[in-house]
């Protein structure tokens, strides 16, 4: 915490919003493949006439599978021109009222001011700004709710469940933005929200032979929220970055990383229950151990699994990457364990990147 006064104090992730093309079939993957579990609902039998939602909840982590009933509306534009992807990243605070003010004075964009809802449970306040491309921040203020979610959804409580998979909450959120945009987004995070940034990337830290990027890591001030910006840089073929920017038709939230405090028993899980994972070529497991000293788990395990360690002055940490996880080569999943380090596994970036590219090359897209 600086000396300076938070004027946004934030307690965390409240939730993410998804659009996508069929919340019904998307909320069975998530509960089947990634082990969340069905929390509530909102859809025609609870009055609405646009829209159906599903809220899962795995740990601390909130998913919100929104799709369109309709199709003339801003969910199934969106969904449109983007293809599935994450509308709302909900910020869970004290005050709405006062994160709305104090975000709008010092430039925000407006999305929504702050509106009441209630219902017997009690009410929640939520405002919104927007950041980068069609991306939101609501604030969520629910001291004043004793209810499920919010309200306007009702328990979902099916028969069918599976057990989780031990995600435990929302590590970090990486968003995707423009050519020489990093900056300006940075700049936003510091300047409208209050945010300080913690780490920065060049091209030379995140390049390979054919690709580069570069990020800023920007966190609150309590760490709880932390949100790298990438930007695509210079490289002989197309980035990654920019294949996203192609395919989501502009800037996203490119993925969210989900902690655990067991990775092997994590990912051995969501690999049997059908989760695809970048693999990464095996000599990477030739040099782990010079890179990152004694750990306590086996390499063998680790290599099995694809699993990549990295080190930091506090300690290490323990990382895997998803492949998207929809038709369009955007939103992937990262799961990482921290056993100590609290950086981003920047030991890992070449050989992730040469994953990467690997499979954008079978896309066509590199
Ligand atoms: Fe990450």
């Amino acid at each position: 915490m600086s000396l300076k006064e938070d004027f946004l104090p934030i307690n965390g992730t409240d939730y993410v919003e998804f659009y996508v093309g069929n919340a019904l079939q998307a909320a069975h993957y998530y509960i089947n493949a990634f082990g969340f579990q069905p929390l509530a609902y909102a859809g025609l039998e609870t009055g609405l006439k646009d829209r159906t939602s599903y809220v899962l909840k795995q740990g601390k982590i909130i998913f919100v599978l929104t799709s369109s009933l309709i199709e003339d509306s801003p969910i199934a534009k969106h969904q449109k021109l983007h293809g599935d992807g994450i509308k709302f990243v909900a910020l869970w605070v004290d005050d709405a009222r006062s994160s709305y003010k104090e975000t709008m004075s010092r430039g925000a964009k407006s999305f929504s001011e702050p509106i009441v809802q209630k219902d017997e449970h009690g009410e929640v306040v939520t405002s919104g700004i927007f950041t980068y491309g069609e991306t939101v921040h609501l604030f969520v203020e629910r001291k004043n709710y004793k209810g499920i979610f919010l309200p306007g959804y009702r328990g979902w409580n099916p028969e069918y469940k599976k057990p989780d998979v031990g995600l435990l909450y929302v590590d970090h959120m990486v968003g995707n933005v423009g050519w020489n945009e990093m900056n300006v987004w940075a700049k936003f995070y510091e300047n409208v929200m209050g945010f300080t940034q913690i780490v920065s990337f060049d091209d030379k830290d995140i390049s390979t032979d054919y690709t580069a990027l570069m990020s800023k890591v920007m966190s609150n001030s309590n760490g709880r929220i932390k949100f790298p910006i990438n930007e695509p840089a210079e490289g002989r073929k197309k980035s990654q970055i920019e294949e996203f920017l192609d395919f989501y038709n502009g800037p996203g939230v490119q993925h969210v990383a989900m902690a655990t405090d067991d990775i092997v028993k994590t990912v051995s899980e969501l690999k049997s229950r059908g989760v695809e994972f970048l693999s990464i070529p095996s000599v990477y497991y030739d040099t782990v151990f010079e890179r990152v000293g004694s750990i306590d788990e086996e390499i063998l395990v680790l290599k099995k699994l694809g699993i990549l360690v990295d080190r930091d002055d506090e300690g290490y940490l323990l990382q895997i990457f998803s492949k998207p996880v929809q038709d369009r080569p955007t939103l992937f999943y990262e799961i990482i364990q921290r056993k100590g380090a609290i950086s981003f596994g920047k030991g890992n970036f070449k050989a992730l990147f040469e994953a990467i590219e690997e499979e954008q090359a079978r896309r066509g897209t590199l």
